[in-house]
């Protein structure tokens, strides 16, 4: 793909590979919610692609709502203060949860959004997220379902973006800037 000036892609993992994860994971998680009314929340914009894919891999009848959480700025780094632009449309009374993010890296996005769906009568709320830098962790997280544990570098495609570039990659790659 085409990058900006001073910039380069080295792919991290590679697109078939995050389709035999996300299947697998769709697997298990079709067993853990076989008899249960499951909603995936996913939190915009990163986890476009992979709840996308992952609906797709699970086999139990779901529902799928948004959240629309930023972080303030356009920097790389969490600032930790999160806002939310989008909520969600419907009650979670009764239903369990499972929030699906693109990537846990300070690990505080996902500790507010996981306080705030609890707030909400569900009566469960587990964690999906496709990428984990775990040396990066500031909160702990439960991420009860996990794509894969990534080195603490800045990482772009599959939904992830740089300045809203790239989300549209196939891939996972890092960004190398000379
Ligand atoms: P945390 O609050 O530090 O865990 O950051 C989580 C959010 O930061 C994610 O939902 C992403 O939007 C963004 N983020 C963290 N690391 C990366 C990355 O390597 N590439 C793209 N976005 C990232």
């Amino acid at each position: 793909m085409r990058t900006q000036a001073g910039e380069r892609l080295e792919v991290l993992i590679p697109a078939q590979d995050i389709q035999a994860r996300v299947e697998h994971l769709g697997k298990r998680i079709t067993l853990d919610y076989e008899d249960k009314e499951l909603v995936l929340i996913a939190i915009l914009k990163g986890s476009f692609v992979f709840v996308a894919d992952l609906a797709r891999a699970i086999d139990v009848p779901l529902s799928v709502d948004f959240m629309a959480v930023s972080s303030y700025g356009m920097s790389t780094k969490s600032s930790g203060v999160v806002r939310i632009i989008k909520d969600l449309d419907y009650s979670l009374d009764g239903k369990h949860v499972l929030v699906v993010e693109d990537i846990v890296d300070t690990g505080l996005t996902l500790n507010y959004i996981y306080g705030h769906v609890k707030s909400r009568g569900a009566m469960s709320v587990k964690i999906c997220s496709l990428l984990d830098k775990v040396s990066r962790r500031q909160v702990a997280v439960p991420v009860h379902y996990k794509g894969f544990e990534i080195p603490d570098e800045f990482v772009v495609g599959y939904g992830l973006d740089v300045e809203e570039r790239y989300r549209n990659l196939p891939d996972v790659c890092r960004v190398v800037r000379s």
